[in-house]
């Protein structure tokens, strides 16, 4: 465990000097000297509030954060959208009344990388929506991504108040969603709104490395009125405890997930999101998942009285655990199979 994570650490440092080269965004290489790592490490885990008064007054990542917005019209090029600039809004593509998908990625990623590219495209080819890329230095050591978390999610908390204060967007049309650091910065920024709950956030595979159970640090069931999580690469880059209404385990929610190979946990880490791509694009069930207190139990097809199904479509009345099986390579979405066979009856109350 600590030799793949030092793997991880080297792969980290490596990306964060080439990012810093390209971009010149992120000032981890010489903040990483700065920093007593370990020590912050420890602190991440039990005083949260400590480490961001200790370090934001050196280096704030929130005031890195970017919002890009993709439309039909729009979903080549972005335009940018600033907090609290009214006219950034007005003069864009932005329709309040359609609905707006909010996307996080995790560390060591962009808006033009994978995850928050293709879960753009897939919601452009399903349906007429805004869709606002949320960019946050993430190119850095994976300690100060994951410190970095409570800035970024308090700047994405503010430029959410302003869409619904000031632009006047509804929040019942708005719908969160983010990958592994994305994730809690999406959970963390929804929980902070005043007076508003949002309808919906989504958590791929929530990180589990240095985070502690306390719930305000964060993605948690209380962040919205529905929030639903895949895991994928359970104790180890993911979050592996139930921490939303419904917690989907696909495949037993470990590593190494079907199809991965040799995995340092990358793989199986972003297969949760994308299993939902998927979904966004397809009217077909491809993920039944069945209601379980074990992925043993499920195995022998014990649980066969609740079956619901992941994704976009989830029900978002669904609450508790659940588990199912995928492929082992896109589409993933097995429909019935993706259930023991002894629940497919059940699986018929499914349309
Ligand atoms: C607001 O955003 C527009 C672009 O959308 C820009 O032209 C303008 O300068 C910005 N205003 C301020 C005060 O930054
Ligand atoms: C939230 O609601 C309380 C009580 O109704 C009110 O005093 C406060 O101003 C509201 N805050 C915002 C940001 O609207
Ligand atoms: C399983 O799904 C296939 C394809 O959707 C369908 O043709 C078949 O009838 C289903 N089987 C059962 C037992 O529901």
């Amino acid at each position: 465990m600590l030799e793949l994570f030092s793997v991880l650490l080297f792969i980290s440092h490596h990306f964060a000097y080439a990012e810093y080269n390209e971009l010149a965004l992120d000032t981890s290489a010489e903040f990483i000297e700065d920093f007593y790592l370990k020590d912050l490490r420890r602190q991440l885990m039990t005083d949260e509030d400590t480490v961001l008064e200790r370090c934001l007054s050196i280096y704030d990542p929130g005031e890195w954060v970017q919002f890009m917005l993709y439309t039909r019209e729009s979903a080549t090029v972005y335009e940018e959208l600033f907090l609290g600039n009214l006219t950034s809004i007005e003069d864009s593509k932005f329709d309040k009344t359609k609905e707006t998908k909010i996307v996080v990625h995790g560390w060591l990623s962009k808006v033009h990388m994978r995850f928050t590219r293709d879960i753009r495209k897939a919601f452009l080819e399903a349906k007429d929506c805004n869709v606002i890329s949320v960019d946050w230095p993430s190119m850095t050591e994976y300690t100060i991504a994951r410190f970095s978390v409570g800035s970024v999610a308090a700047k994405l908390s503010q430029f959410l108040s302003f869409l619904i204060n000031e632009a006047g967007v509804d929040p019942q049309s708005i719908h969160l969603l983010g990958h592994s650091l994305g994730a809690h910065i999406s959970g963390i920024a929804g929980r902070s709104l005043q007076n508003v709950t949002l309808p919906r956030i989504t958590g791929f595979d929530p990180s589990g490395v240095f985070f502690s159970s306390k719930p305000e640090y964060r993605i948690d069931a209380s962040d919205a009125d529905f929030v639903d999580i895949i895991h994928t690469c359970g104790h180890w880059l993911g979050y592996y405890d139930p921490i939303g209404h419904v917690d989907f385990y696909p495949n037993g929610g470990l590593p190494i997930q079907p199809g991965c190979g040799f995995d340092l946990g990358y793989c199986s880490h972003c297969r949760s999101y994308l299993l939902y791509i998927e979904t966004i694009t397809s009217d077909e069930p491809g993920f039944l998942a069945a209601k379980c207190d074990s992925n043993s139990d499920f195995n022998s097809g014990k649980c066969c009285s609740d079956i619901t199904q992941m994704g976009e479509n989830a029900d978002r009345k669904a609450r508790g655990i659940y588990f199912l099986y995928t492929g082992d390579q896109s589409p993933y979405g097995l429909g019935n199979q993706s259930i023991p066979a002894q629940c497919w009856d059940q699986a018929d109350t499914i349309s």
